[in-house]
């Protein structure tokens, strides 16, 4: 059988705070145009993870591919340039600038006044953003409001729309409806869906099953820095995947 090339492949990633080993020798695969789950009490190493993948730490052994080319980040902005996106869980976007400056952070067009001097195209920028967002439904009250005026929701979209723009080749989000209302919870989720019919892969960490149930394809479960099991959704339970979360007397067994 033959299988497209894995969008990400991660091979035994370990990364050790002191004593404290947060991810334990972690492998898994997301393919093209995939909804995976992230689930893992507190603690598990969810966000841990994710900051290996995104560029934020460097391992301390394994490694990762993204389309079937290894890769190691410097930092989050390498990360994005090189096609992985990240909605952290406690880094948010630039909370000072407006939503067309958050799409085009680290990527700002230039143009030349009097043949001169560079300057950052900033009309261009505005009228990029508004078009990308218009693209994906996301209503902004005002595109010249700082983002930190913005709701939850908006802030979210605003990272989504990059990721769109910018032809991401990997989503991740870190509890990207925790703080939202219902009404914007459904409004990320139907971007994710958005993003995966535009053949981007999504990892998502959330706590609530529903939302996991709702859009992922497969789930990866996290206990104390390890993948203790891996899901296709149609073929588990919120039981089955809450055992695994917080492991058991079975456990053994059940690996
Ligand atoms: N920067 C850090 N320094 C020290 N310990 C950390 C740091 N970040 C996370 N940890 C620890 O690593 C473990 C995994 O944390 P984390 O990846 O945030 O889990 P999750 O996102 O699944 O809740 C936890 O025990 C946490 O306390
Ligand atoms: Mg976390």
């Amino acid at each position: 059988m033959t299988q497209a090339q894995p969008t990400l492949q991660v091979e035994n990633l370990t990364k050790r705070f002191g004593g404290l080993t947060a991810v334990d020798q972690v492998s898994l695969h997301i393919h093209p145009g995939e909804v995976v789950g992230l689930l893992g009490d507190n603690g598990a190493g969810k966000s841990t993870l994710i900051k290996l993948i995104s560029g934020v730490y460097r391992p301390d052994s394994g490694q990762f591919a993204l389309n079937g080319r290894e890769m190691s980040f410097g930092s989050p902005l390498e990360a994005r340039r090189n096609g992985i996106e990240t909605i952290y869980q406690d880094l948010a976007l630039c909370e000072n600038l407006d939503a067309s400056a958050n799409i085009f952070l680290g990527r700002e067009p230039t143009k030349r006044r009097l043949g001169l001097f560079e300057q950052i195209d900033r009309a261009y920028m505005q009228r990029e953003a508004a078009t990308v967002l218009q693209q994906l439904d996301i209503r902004i009250p005002n595109l010249h409001y700082p983002i930190r005026q913005l709701s939850g929701g908006q802030r979210q979209a605003v990272a989504i729309a990059r990721a769109v723009y910018w032809n991401a080749h990997l989503m991740i989000m870190d509890e990207p409806t925790a703080a939202l209302g219902v009404p914007e919870q459904r409004k990320v989720l139907a971007l994710v869906r958005t993003l995966c019919e535009r053949g981007v892969p999504v990892i998502l960490i959330s706590h609530n099953m529903q939302d996991v149930f709702a859009v992922a394809d497969r789930v990866i479960v996290m206990r104390r820095g390890r993948n203790v099991g891996e899901r296709a959704i149609l073929n588990t339970t919120t039981d089955e995947l809450v055992r695994l979360m917080v492991g058991g007397d079975d456990e053994a067994g059940r690996r």
